[in-house]
């Protein structure tokens, strides 16, 4: 084992929901009158942000991803959470510019805009050195998690950018993406070449969009998780 793996195994994992962070106690209400896309909520972080958006009082959460059954059972757990949240989703692969294009669009003319986006999808592929991986499997790591988060954050940007402006003016805060980095993006886990270099990228890319679109009123957070089960991503 390297010395970095033994560094990373050595992390504590906190769990505890404590109230300043809980959607349902400290952040209830924060999310009052805000319209949130979410690519990558069938299931995982994807779909308990989704809900935890509805609990945090969301007028809607317009939900993606490419398995339909999944997506509704989001949307019901959504409902569940919050009554008055509307919920609406799209069959999507965050691979095809038109079809996050299209997804982004119907959001936008089923709930009139769009305040957070959130590009949640993501995908780990088996670890492996480099000299053995199959290439088009190494680059399906980056297609899901660069090129699809570059989509959804091509797509949805332009959208908060007005009622960011207005929230701005009433000394609110402005429209928010969120992009699902990982702590892999400060590793060198041996084996994890495409999803950590992967992630490494995304994080320029949130700094990309918060130099580009500071202005603008939008903020960029790379999201960094620690899972438990870990998954070590
Ligand atoms: N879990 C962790 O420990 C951890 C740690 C650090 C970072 N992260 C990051 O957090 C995000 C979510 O992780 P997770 O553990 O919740 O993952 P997950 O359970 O595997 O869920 C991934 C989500 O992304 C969607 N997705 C995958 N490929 C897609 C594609 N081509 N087009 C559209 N949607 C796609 C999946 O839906 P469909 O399959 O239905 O399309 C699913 O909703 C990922 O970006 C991951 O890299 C996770």
């Amino acid at each position: 084992m390297s010395s970095i793996q033994t560094q990373f195994l050595d992390l504590t994992a906190h769990h505890a929901r404590y109230d300043a962070i809980d959607p349902k106690a400290g952040l209830k209400g924060s999310a009052t009158d805000k319209v949130v896309f979410i690519a990558g909520a069938s299931r995982g972080i994807g779909q308990a942000t989704a809900v935890a958006f509805a609990e945090a009082g969301a007028r809607a959460v317009y939900i993606t991803a490419r398995s339909e059954d999944a997506l509704k059972e989001t949307q019901t757990l959504v409902r569940q959470a919050n009554a008055e949240t509307q919920c609406a989703y799209a069959v999507c692969d965050v691979t095809s510019a038109e079809q996050v294009e299209a997804a982004v669009a119907d959001c936008v003319a089923t709930f009139g805009g769009i305040d957070v986006a959130d590009a949640n999808a993501g995908y780990l592929a088996p670890w492996m050195k480099i000299g053995e991986t199959d290439p088009e499997n190494w680059w399906r790591s980056w297609k899901v998690n660069v090129r699809g988060a570059y989509h959804v954050i091509r797509f949805t940007l332009p959208h908060p950018i007005e009622p960011a402006a207005k929230r701005a003016a009433q000394g609110s805060s402005g429209g928010h993406l969120i992009v699902l980095s990982s702590i892999g993006a400060q590793l060198l886990m041996p084996g994890a070449s495409d999803y950590q270099t992967s992630k490494h990228a995304i994080n320029r890319l949130c700094e990309f969009v918060q130099s580009d679109h500071d202005e603008d009123g939008i903020s960029a957070s790379p999201s960094i998780r620690v899972a438990s089960p870990p998954i070590w991503g």
